[in-house]
């Protein structure tokens, strides 16, 4: 019975249907969002170089990291690891930011910031891979109550960008 299961035009037939499947669900694909990480933003200008230059030439974020290291002298090093959650970018998360010589393309806040890790897209060029619409809940984990009184959505989610 074995033998004829795996009679040979019949192998061939399943590799084919195989194959098939794996063209229509490349793995990237099934294990879609757990395993987007981080690329800097660095990545994103070869094919958004509009937003791109606009947000290295006018978003105080594009040199986020500098001016915390401007401040670093004064601080402990824990008070100073406390500023990475929010001057730089996926700071505590998988492929985010760890320090300024592992990650240097991730230390300043980034597109991926707001726009989440990209490595999928940066690859599959599919905007499915990648969050395009945003609300004030992306802004606020780093402009929170605290920080900011009011942050009102309307006039501001656009700023800061490009
Ligand atoms: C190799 C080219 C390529 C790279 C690299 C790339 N993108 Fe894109 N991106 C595209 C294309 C093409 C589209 C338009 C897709 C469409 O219209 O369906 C797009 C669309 C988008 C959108 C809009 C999504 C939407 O829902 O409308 C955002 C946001 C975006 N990209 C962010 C990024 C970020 C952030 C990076 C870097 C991490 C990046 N892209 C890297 C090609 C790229
Ligand atoms: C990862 C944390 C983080 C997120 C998310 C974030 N910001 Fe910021 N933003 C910052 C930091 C840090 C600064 C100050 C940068 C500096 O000057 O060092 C800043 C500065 C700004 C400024 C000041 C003006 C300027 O030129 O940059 C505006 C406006 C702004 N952000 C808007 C937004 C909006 C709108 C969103 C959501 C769509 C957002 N930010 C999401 C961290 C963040
Ligand atoms: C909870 C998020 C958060 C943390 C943590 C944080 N910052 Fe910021 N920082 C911001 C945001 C958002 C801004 C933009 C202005 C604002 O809303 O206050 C900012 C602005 C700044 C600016 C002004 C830069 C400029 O000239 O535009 C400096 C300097 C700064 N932060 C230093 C630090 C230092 C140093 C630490 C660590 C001790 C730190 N920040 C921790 C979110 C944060
Ligand atoms: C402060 C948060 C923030 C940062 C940082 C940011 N974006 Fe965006 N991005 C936005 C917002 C807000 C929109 C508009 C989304 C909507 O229409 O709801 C947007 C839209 C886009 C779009 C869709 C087309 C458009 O222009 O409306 C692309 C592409 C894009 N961003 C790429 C980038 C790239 C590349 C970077 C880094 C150079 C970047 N973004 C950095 C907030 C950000």
């Amino acid at each position: 019975m074995m033998v004829r299961i795996f009679s040979k035009p019949q192998v061939l037939i399943w590799a084919f249907l195989f194959g098939i499947l794996w063209c229509v669900y490349p793995a990237e694909r099934v294990f879609s969002q757990q395993s987007a990480t981080y690329v800097g933003s660095k990545v994103c200008m070869e094919c958004h170089e509009t937003e791109y230059t606009k947000f290295s030439t006018y978003a105080k974020k594009a040199s986020s990291y500098e001016h915390i290291r401007k401040m670093q002298r004064g601080l402990t090093a824990e008070e100073f690891q406390g500023c990475f959650e929010c001057h730089t970018t996926g700071y505590g998360k998988p492929g985010g930011f760890k320090s300024e010589k592992q990650t240097p393309n991730l230390k300043n806040v980034g597109c991926e910031s707001c726009h989440g890790p990209g490595s999928l897209h940066a690859k599959s060029e599919d905007s499915e891979d990648i969050k395009g619409k945003l609300t004030a809940a992306d802004c606020e984990t780093c402009h929170n109550k605290e920080r900011v009184e009011a942050f009102s959505y309307k006039p501001l989610v656009y700023g800061g960008a490009h």
